[in-house]
């Protein structure tokens, strides 16, 4: 099955002034950005309407939940400026309001070709309530003429940015999103087998349903992290849980064990489909990281199969391993978190599913 929705390679874009919905919900510290992999995961599509000759672009994003008020600690100013190291030659600017004559002005004075990226969505309730009024103030405001939907990661909320807008403009979706779906879509409805599905995580009630989703159609599934060791119990022999565990000095279990780690290496390494969501242990904690480290160089290195990192913390820490490690190689680390699962849990995603169809 391919991508069932229309896609920026579907429409005319050039003359456009262009709204693309991201995902700049990036973590932060004191100010400054500790992990820009959902910023350079936009990259793609903005450069795409640019080259295509986009009047310009205009980005709109949430980051944290400031519960609709106006948070500076919430802002997307630090974002801006990144994305503008991204993109050298290229005009970034940052507008401080979403609507209004601020931002009227703001893009009506942007240069052709230019990038400009709108605060953050959240600092008005308007947003999370999907208020129409809203998507169509933003539409006003900016003047765009098509919506790009490229922000993987929220698809799964009916938001303003993400449902309420698409429904008075022409939307499409943008290469990440496109990207993420078929990806995620494939694992789930038509995998190569040998297909692994790998479990961790805290929330035994977040992972059950995609145990459930995948129990008909995997080869093996193991469950690690937390769940495991909270004594998650397996109701099929095709679900392996993690028999031994590292504990801390107060004997919590805190990472699953090596005769664990030696149960699943072999089939990760060799399956034609692998998909992980769940670290296998508290990996904040290097002591508690040995588990998680083994799913992810097992994955990394099966040179044969279609390999998935499910987002959210699992994608930050394979991201901080290849730093380390840059040999290894994955087909998909998603950048959505609840989104992926969702996915991966058979649910719809309404950021999804109001965009044109193909
Ligand atoms: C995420 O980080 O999962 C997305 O940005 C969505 O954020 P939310 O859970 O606050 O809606």
């Amino acid at each position: 099955m391919g991508f069932r929705k229309k896609t920026v390679r579907d429409v005319e874009i050039i003359g456009k002034i262009v709204l693309v919905r991201v995902d700049y919900n990036v973590p932060m510290k004191d100010g400054a950005i500790v992990e820009d992999m959902r910023i350079r995961a936009s990259l793609p599509t903005i450069n795409y309407l640019l080259e295509q000759g986009a009047e310009k672009v205009v980005l709109i994003s949430h980051m944290g939940r400031p519960k609709g008020e106006k948070n500076l600690e919430f802002t997307l100013a630090p974002i801006a400026a990144r994305l503008g190291e991204l993109m050298p030659g290229k005009t970034v600017e940052f507008c401080s309001e979403t609507t209004g004559d601020t931002v009227k002005t703001a893009v009506s004075n942007l240069p052709s070709g230019g990038v400009i990226l709108l605060e953050n969505l959240r600092f008005s309730p308007a947003e999370e309530e999907n208020s129409a009024e809203f998507a169509q103030a933003i539409l006003d405001a900016t003047g765009a003429e098509l919506f790009v939907q490229d922000g993987f990661a929220v698809i799964h909320r009916a938001h303003a940015s993400t449902d309420a807008i698409a429904r008075v403009v022409p939307a499409v979706a943008g290469f990440l999103v496109e990207k993420e779906v078929t990806e995620l879509e494939g694992a789930i409805t038509n995998p190569e087998h040998p297909l692994v599905v790998v479990i961790g995580g805290a929330k035994v009630e977040d992972k059950a349903p995609m145990i459930e989703q995948f129990l008909p159609i995997a080869d093996k599934i193991f469950v690690g992290g937390k769940i495991a060791a909270d004594g998650y119990e397996a109701t099929d022999p095709k679900i392996y849980v993690a028999e031994d565990f590292v504990e801390d000095e107060n004997g919590n279990k805190m990472d699953i064990g090596g005769e664990s780690c030696m149960k699943m290496l072999q089939d990760i390494h060799t399956a034609k489909t692998v998909v992980w969501n769940g670290t296998m242990g508290y990996v904040e904690d290097e002591r508690f990281a040995k588990g998680s480290n083994v799913v992810a160089v097992a994955m990394g290195t099966n040179k044969n199969g279609t390999t998935i990192v499910g987002g959210g913390d699992t994608a930050g820490f394979v991201e901080g391993l290849i730093k380390e490690n840059p040999e290894l190689k994955y087909s998909l680390i998603s950048t959505g978190g609840g989104a992926s699962l969702e996915l991966l849990s058979g649910k719809k995603l309404p950021g999804l599913e109001v965009l044109r169809n193909a």
